[in-house]
């Protein structure tokens, strides 16, 4: 059997597929691989892992007539079209729970480093502008006491919103369901989207991109955000209507933003690179060893089930 992997990842990955007798042809390439490259090296495959760059349509799908699995290495998978893959009896599965620790440290890390204007102080010191201890030099704000706010509360919501706590904060949570876990440990109190958004001093953002998230912030409600506050975003790009939070940003009606995740990524809007009160990272919320070989063990572990015929490990 043969498992195309669109990309090089941890190397356990292909240590697990060889002991049973898969074949993994991985695409060795420091790039996204090519769509034409891809449709042309997935003839046979029996099943693919792919990466939340690489766009999964229906011509990627209809030029693997043999696969049975896409193992997505991410959580999220709104770049596969799932409707379509599950009408040729594809499964689908992506790699949850791996990521939640890491994905949920980034999330306080951005916060911290908004509140406290970290970038600011690194680009000081690097362009040696540092004159000395100053009574009023690049004053921030405090996570301590204020409303930690999380707008979809699953894993990673609740991950980040465990830690927040931990920093002293009161958590405030928007979502479909009731999470009793959440409220048992933390204290949270579920509120509607509008509430949260006007009181929170922190609004983290911990849901899926779907067509009912898609610009879920938008014009119409990121007004509601106080001048103190600050948002962050570890989840999709298009979740918040970018182009109107960099007009809020600009004209310092927040006060500031934390970004590893963009619209239209890898090509990020040149405003959002000129503001001073934002900190932006390349997509690595997942980014540790400790994620990414678990990741990789978990996608390899889903392609091995379904290949050899039993239930999918985390289906989408
Ligand atoms: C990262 O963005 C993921 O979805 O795993
Ligand atoms: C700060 O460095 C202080 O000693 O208060």
């Amino acid at each position: 059997m043969e498992v195309y992997v669109t990309r090089e990842i941890p190397v356990i990955a292909e240590i697990l597929l060889k002991k049973k007798r898969i074949k993994a042809i991985v695409f060795r390439k420091d790039n996204p691989i090519p769509k034409n490259t891809l449709i042309r090296n997935i003839r046979n495959a029996d099943g693919l892992i792919s990466l939340l760059s690489d766009k999964i349509d229906r011509d990627v799908i209809d030029a693997m007539p043999k696969c049975r699995i896409i193992a997505n290495y991410a959580v999220g998978y709104n770049n596969i079209d799932i409707d379509y893959a599950k009408s040729k009896g594809i499964i689908v599965t992506n790699t949850p729970d791996v990521l939640t620790d890491s994905t949920a440290e980034i999330t306080l890390a951005l916060t911290l480093a908004c509140l406290r204007r970290l970038p600011e102080g690194q680009e000081m010191m690097i362009n040696n502008k540092f004159k000395g201890w100053g009574p009023k030099l690049l004053l921030g704000l405090e996570l301590s006491g204020k409303y930690f706010g999380i707008i979809g509360a699953g894993r990673i919501g609740t991950a980040a919103a465990i830690r927040a706590k931990a920093f002293g904060t009161k958590i405030l949570y928007c979502s479909n369901h009731k999470n009793k876990f959440l409220e048992s440990v933390t204290g949270a109190k579920k509120v509607t989207l509008s509430r949260l958004l006007a009181l929170s001093d922190v609004i983290s953002l911990h849901l899926p991109l779907t067509p009912e998230s898609f610009h879920l912030l938008n014009k119409g409600n990121l007004h509601l955000l106080k001048p103190t506050a600050i948002l962050i975003n570890t989840a999709r790009g298009e979740i918040v209507d970018e182009k109107e939070l960099i007009k809020i940003l600009k004209n310092n009606k927040i006060f500031a933003a934390g970004f590893d995740v963009y619209e239209n990524e890898p090509n990020i809007n040149p405003e959002l690179l000129k503001l001073k009160n934002v900190v932006l990272l390349p997509h690595i919320g997942s980014g540790t060893f400790e994620a990414r070989d678990k990741m990789a063990e978990l996608a390899a572990q889903n392609v091995i089930a379904v290949l050899y015929g039993s239930k999918a490990i985390t289906p989408v």
